[in-house]
C-alpha cells in the first residue's frame, strides 16, 4: 500500500531561497542588487491613535503584520488586506520565472526567453525550470530517456478517452484524463517522497502529449497512433497526431521547430491563473495529477489559455479587413466583447512572447503560404496600437494573438489550440508545484474574506406546506 495522506511537510533539501540576485528584489529591476532593506512602513491607525511599524523586505510587507492593527474591541481580530483577483498580492517567493511587465522582459531562471526560444529544446527548458540550472549532457540524455520511456498510457486510459462523445472539447478530455491518471498511479499521493515526485513529474511530461494526441484522433474519428519512441519529443507528438499509414512519420522540420519554440514560450509564466490553481490545489497535499488537472481547467477559460481559440473565432466573425474598424468600435463601446489576444495583467508594454510568435508565423507561412486571416489580424493590431482606448489602457497583443494563426497553418483544429498551450505549460506547473511543496513558508491556501451577508436572524420557514405537517 502506498503511504498516503500525510500532512507532514516534505523534507526540503534547503530553504527555498532565490538563487539569482534577479529574483530577490521583487518588482525592482532584475539587474539591480537585492534590496535587503531595513526600512519599514509606518502606519498610524486613526481609530485608536496607535502607531505601527511594518517591516519592508523585497519591496513587500507581510499581510499578517496587519493583524496587529486592532481597535480596543476584544472581538477585533485585526486588519485584513482586501485584494480581489490578487491585483497587488504576492502569494509566494519564487525563483523560477522573472517578468518585468513594464519593460516586456521574461526570463526563466535568469535566462532571457529570446535566447531559450532561439537555442534550447523544450525538454532542456523543462529541466531548467525544475532544477534551476541547465542540464549537463549526461543529465539531459537521462531525462530524455526517462520521458521517452513513459510516453505510453495504460490501455484503460485509451478506453476512457473512447468514452467521450465525438464532439467533446479536447480540453475537457485532457483535463479529465490528467485527473484520471491519479487513479492509475495511487502511489503518487505520497508527495513527500522525492522519488515519487520525480516519477510523477516524468509521467506528466511524457503522457500529456499522448493523451492530447489521442483526444485529437478521437474527435477526428481516426485510429489512435501509439508513441514512436525513436522520435524526439515534439516529432513524436506530431506523429501521434498526424500519422496515417506511413511506417515512420516524418514531421516537417519547420513545423516541428515552430511547435518546440511555442512550447518553450508557454513553459512558465510565474503566478498566472492556472499556476495559481495548481499551487492552491496542490497546497492541500493532493497528488500532482489532481493538482495539475486544476491547472488545465483554469487554462481552458477564454481569459487565459482559451484566448488563442477565441482569437481565431473572433477573426472568423470579423470576416474581412473592411469590417475591422466597426469591430474595434464595438469593443470600445462594450457591445463587441473584448479584443481577444490583447491585454495582460502583468505586461503593460509588448508581450515579449508575442514578438517571437509573430516572427515565427512568418517562418511557418513561408512553408504553407500566408494565412488568409493574417491581414485581418494585422489590421486589428494596427488600429488597436494607435487607438487611444487601447493605448491609454496599455493593451498590447499578448502571446495568444498570433499563435492561433500558426496552429491553423499547421492544420490543428481551433478547439485544439489550448491543448497545445497546456502541453507547453506542463513543465512550469510542475516546477511551481514542487517549489510550493518545498517552501517551508507555504501552508494550505486558504484566503480570508470580508463577510457582507446578513447578521444573525432566527429561522422562520417559508414552506407553508411543511409548517402544516
Ligand atoms: N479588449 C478590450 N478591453 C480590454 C481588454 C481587451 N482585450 N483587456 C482589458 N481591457 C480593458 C478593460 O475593459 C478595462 O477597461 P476599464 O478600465 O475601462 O474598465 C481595462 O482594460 C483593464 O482591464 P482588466 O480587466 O482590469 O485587466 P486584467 O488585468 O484584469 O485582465 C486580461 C487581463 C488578460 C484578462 C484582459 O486583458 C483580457 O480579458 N484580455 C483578453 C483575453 C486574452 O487575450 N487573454 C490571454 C491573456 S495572455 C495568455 C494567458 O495568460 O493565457
Amino acid at each position: 500500500m502506498p503511504k498516503t495522506g500525510s500532512t507532514a511537510r516534505p523534507a526540503a533539501p534547503k530553504k527555498n531561497t532565490p538563487k539569482t540576485p534577479d529574483a530577490a528584489p521583487a518588482r525592482s529591476s532584475a539587474n539591480s542588487l537585492p534590496v535587503r532593506s531595513e526600512s519599514a512602513l509606518e502606519i498610524k491607525d486613526n481609530r485608536t491613535g496607535k502607531n505601527y511599524s511594518v517591516p519592508i523586505a523585497e519591496c513587500a510587507i507581510r499581510a499578517v503584520e496587519l493583524k496587529k492593527v486592532k481597535t480596543n474591541n476584544p472581538d477585533d481580530s485585526g486588519l485584513l488586506s482586501y485584494d480581489p483577483a490578487f491585483l497587488n498580492t504576492a502569494s509566494c517567493r519564487s525563483a523560477i520565472t522573472y517578468i518585468d511587465g513594464d519593460k516586456g522582459i521574461l526570463r526563466y531562471r535568469g535566462y532571457p526567453i529570446e535566447q531559450l526560444a532561439e537555442n534550447a529544446t523544450f525538454l532542456e527548458v523543462a529541466w531548467l525550470l525544475r532544477h534551476g540550472e541547465l542540464p549537463s549532457l549526461k543529465e539531459y540524455d537521462q531525462f530524455v530517456h526517462d520521458i521517452t520511456f513513459h510516453t505510453y498510457v495504460h490501455e484503460n486510459m485509451r478506453k476512457f478517452l473512447e468514452g467521450f462523445r465525438y464532439d467533446a472539447h479536447p480540453m475537457a478530455m485532457l483535463n479529465s484524463s490528467i485527473a484520471g491518471l491519479s487513479a492509475f498511479y495511487p502511489s503518487a499521493r505520497n508527495i513527500l517522497d522525492p522519488t515519487e515526485r520525480n516519477i510523477s513529474i516524468v509521467r506528466l511530461l511524457a503522457k500529456t502529449p499522448t493523451i492530447a494526441a489521442f483526444s485529437y484522433r478521437h474527435v477526428k474519428g481516426l485510429p489512435f497512433v501509439y508513441p514512436d519512441n525513436r522520435l524526439p519529443y515534439v516529432e513524436n507528438f506530431l506523429s501521434m497526431v498526424a500519422r496515417m499509414s506511413e511506417s515512420k512519420y516524418e514531421a516537417n522540420p519547420v513545423f516541428a521547430r515552430a511547435l518546440e519554440i511555442l512550447f518553450i514560450l508557454h513553459a512558465d509564466h510565474e503566478q498566472n491563473c492556472s499556476t495559481n490553481a495548481v499551487r492552491a490545489v496542490g497546497s492541500s497535499h493532493v497528488d500532482p495529477f489532481s493538482a495539475i488537472s486544476a491547472g488545465v481547467a483554469a487554462l481552458f477559460g477564454p481569459l487565459h489559455g482559451g484566448a488563442n481559440e477565441q482569437v481565431l473565432r473572433m477573426i472568423n466573425e470579423i470576416g474581412s479587413v473592411k469590417n475591422v474598424p466597426k469591430f474595434i468600435e464595438s469593443v470600445k463601446s462594450g457591445e463587441g466583447g473584448r479584443l481577444m489576444g490583447f491585454g495582460h495583467r502583468v505586461y503593460k508594454s509588448y508581450d515579449p512572447r508575442a514578438k517571437i510568435v509573430k516572427n515565427l508565423a512568418d517562418e511557418v507561412f513561408k512553408v504553407v503560404g500566408v494565412d488568409k486571416d493574417l491581414e485581418i489580424a494585422l489590421e486589428l493590431e494596427r488600429i488597436a496600437l494607435s487607438d487611444d482606448y487601447f493605448v491609454s489602457r496599455k493593451l498590447y497583443p499578448n502571446v495568444d494573438f498570433y499563435t492561433g494563426l500558426i496552429y491553423r497553418s499547421m492544420a490543428f483544429p481551433t478547439d485544439f489550440f489550448t491543448v497545445l498551450f497546456a502541453i507547453g505549460r506542463m513543465p512550469g506547473w510542475l516546477a511551481q508545484w514542487e517549489e510550493m511543496l518545498l517552501d517551508k513558508e507555504q501552508k494550505i491556501a486558504r484566503p480570508r474574506q470580508i463577510y457582507i451577508g446578513p447578521a444573525e436572524r432566527p429561522y422562520r420557514s417559508k414552506l407553508k406546506a411543511k409548517q402544516t405537517l
